[in-house]
């Protein structure tokens, strides 16, 4: 006997978060474990950058925003950080067009003033060319750290503000993110459960996931079902 439903319940309206960001980590444990040098990690990471992209459109989340370097990666070996902004710049030359095509918004977040001057006139290059667009944001955070981010923030508006003036709206209004929707989303591979100076403030209020899944194997399938715990989850803000 068939156990369909006889009538069709139509599926309640899943919540969709409207701003994910992720911490991209474990590439080099993938790496190890097939041997491999860890730029294959970090290139098979690229890989997972350009999947993940593309699923979270489909699942019309607004915003996303990645760590691809953090201001204490410079502590890394040459090579490796050198790997790192290749693989960028080969992100960049490689899939802009698809951005500029998919009405994708790139931004970058972090300080700029380490990188190297022609990944930085690439990279604004290449945010100029959405900057027209009118569809989901992807954010990359490239030298990014909460901290700096935050004191840099400080330092503005102790230049304009006096004290009593400086509040959360003043210091939201400072941030990288000011023209982002609110945070709802953070999650971390690997199985690590630490934010490492990532979107501190943004945080506050956000739902965090903390999946073991290495970062070259996260896929559409891996963020949908981030998606569906997010959905499970009761956001209730302080309050009851
Ligand atoms: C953490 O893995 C990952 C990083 C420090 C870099 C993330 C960068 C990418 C995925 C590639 C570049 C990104 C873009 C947007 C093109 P890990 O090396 O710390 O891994 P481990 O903890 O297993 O050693």
């Amino acid at each position: 006997m068939s156990t369909a439903p006889l009538v069709a319940v139509p599926a309640a309206a899943a919540a969709v978060p409207r701003h994910v960001a992720i911490i991209m980590d474990g590439n080099g444990r993938w790496a190890k474990q097939r041997h491999l040098p860890r730029f294959a990690g970090h290139k098979a990471g690229v890989d997972a950058v350009r999947r993940v992209t593309r699923a979270a459109r489909a699942l019309g989340i607004e915003a996303l925003t990645l760590y691809a370097f953090s201001s204490e990666n410079w502590r890394r070996p040459e090579e490796e950080v050198a790997d790192l902004m290749g693989l960028l710049r080969i992100f960049i030359r490689g899939d802009i067009d698809e951005l500029v095509r998919e009405n994708v918004r790139l931004r970058v977040i972090g300080d700029h003033s380490r990188l190297a001057p022609d990944l930085v006139a690439m990279v604004d290059a290449a945010v100029a060319r959405t900057a027209a667009n009118t569809g989901p944001i992807l954010a990359i955070a490239l030298n990014y750290g909460a901290q700096a981010e935050l004191a840099a923030a400080a330092r503005r508006l102790a230049e304009r503000l006096a004290p009593h003036e400086i509040d959360e709206a003043a210091i939201e209004a400072e941030l990288d993110t000011r023209d982002l929707p609110p945070l709802d989303l953070l999650i971390r591979t690997s199985g690590e459960h630490r934010l490492s100076n990532f979107l501190l403030w943004q945080a506050a209020y956000a739902e965090l996931l903390f999946v073991d899944t290495l970062w070259p194997d996260f896929d559409a399938e891996a963020l949908g079902a981030a998606v569906a715990a997010f959905g499970r989850r009761q956001r209730r803000y302080g309050g009851l």
